[in-house]
């Protein structure tokens, strides 16, 4: 049987515009890091993929080297697309990323416009589109131009293989940087994606320049999308009772066992108590904290979280959190009274790896 979205489909979902621009993305997107690769089974990927358009997910995100094995994640995706969803075309947001690693040899990394417009091109032949809706920049490059990464970035929207583009894990100084010379070309920054949690916040702290990301992000008209909200599952229920098989801590990826050390299990543990108080469940409080109103720039802080799920069930129930994102202010004091740095944020290297300076 031919899959068909549920009419119902937009009711439910909250959706925020990004920064300045007139796009608008659900609060809550998929992310295909893990569980779309080969390694999974595809109808387990279809089934988290329709459920999440049936609850107003229109928000899908993939990188180049999403797999395993690399660039399997935007085929499989690719597919599902062609074979169910592809009347739906305009109603979803696809974006995609080159920077990481992808291809041996000098052209398969970095910043470079050599790499990523090739990249775009075999990422657009893996996922069967003409365009993607965001490209990104996966990382700052230190070998690279800034100049020549943006230019690029520019040329791709005017090729018309991307609509809009956007940057990740860049700091806080050289996004500003990056945006200025953006909005100067008349193609302004979409988005930035960084990783951002209860346990890794670092978004939050001024840089050199005295401005936290979030600040710069907001002050020169970029949305923000938290990647790993829930921290790779660590802020969720699911490890209180040790790893359970098949979880990400279990298969040696991205989340080893040494960030589920007895400190960090005995904070989730004072969370878990807090969301179980709130009425929801610790992976609900979590998504509701990343994109809790926050001050100066309201509940447009964080335009949406993005999130990852090994099943339709997980996808559910953290959809949920739509449920209720208030907090109390007794709520966030006890939160951050708890809450330490976990060591989760594999990506600080990348972001360090380039200043305005050098
Ligand atoms: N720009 C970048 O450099 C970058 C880097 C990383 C990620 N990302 C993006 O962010 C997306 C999300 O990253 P992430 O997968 O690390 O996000 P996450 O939402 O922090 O973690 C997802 C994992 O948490 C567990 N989980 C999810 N919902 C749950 C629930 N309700 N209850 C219990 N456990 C639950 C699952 O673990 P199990 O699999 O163990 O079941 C799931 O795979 C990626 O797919 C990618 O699109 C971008």
């Amino acid at each position: 049987m031919a899959y068909q979205p549920a009419e119902n489909r937009y009711d439910n979902m909250i959706y925020r515009r990004v920064g300045n621009s007139g796009l608008k993305l659900p609060a809550i997107s998929l992310g295909l890091w893990h569980n779309f690769g080969d390694d999974k089974p595809l109808e387990t990927q279809r089934a988290i993929i329709h459920r999440a358009f049936d609850r107003g997910v229109t928000h899908f995100d993939l990188a180049n080297n999403y797999g395993p094995p690399a660039g399997s994640a935007e085929t499989n995706f690719g597919r599902i697309l062609r074979e169910d969803l592809k009347s739906h075309r305009d109603e979803l947001i696809i974006s995609s990323k080159a920077g990481w690693d992808m291809w041996p040899g000098p052209y398969g990394f970095g910043g470079s416009r050599k790499y990523l417009v090739s990249s775009l091109d075999q990422s657009l032949k893996r996922l069967g589109v003409d365009y993607v809706d965001v490209f990104y920049h996966h990382r700052p490059d230190p070998e690279t131009p800034l100049e020549e990464t943006m230019y690029a970035l520019r040329d791709i929207v005017a090729s018309g293989k991307a609509l809009y583009v956007g940057i990740s894990s860049y700091g806080s100084e050289l996004t500003a940087e990056a945006a200025e010379f953006m909005a100067e070309e008349g193609c302004p920054l979409l988005i930035h994606q960084p990783s951002y949690s209860i346990v890794n916040r670092w978004v939050e702290e001024p840089g050199d320049d005295g401005e936290s990301l979030l600040q710069t992000a907001a002050n020169n008209g970029l949305g923000v999308i938290a990647f790993s909200p829930l921290a790779q599952g660590l802020l969720t229920d699911k490890y209180l009772d040790g790893v359970p098989e098949g979880s990400r801590a279990s298969q040696g990826k991205s989340l080893s066992e040494g960030m589920l050390s007895v400190e960090n299990i005995d904070m989730v543990r004072k969370l878990n108590d807090i969301a179980q108080e709130r009425g929801q469940s610790l992976a609900q409080m979590a998504l509701a904290w990343v994109l809790r109103e926050q001050g100066e720039y309201g509940v447009d802080t964080v335009t949406s979280a993005l999130i990852g799920a090994s099943s339709v069930a997980q996808l559910d129930n953290s959809l949920d959190a739509l449920n209720n994102l208030e907090f109390t202010n007794a709520e966030i004091d006890a939160i951050d009274e708890i809450s330490h740095d976990a060591g989760i944020n594999l990506w600080a290297k990348a972001t360090e790896s380039k200043t305005r300076e050098n």
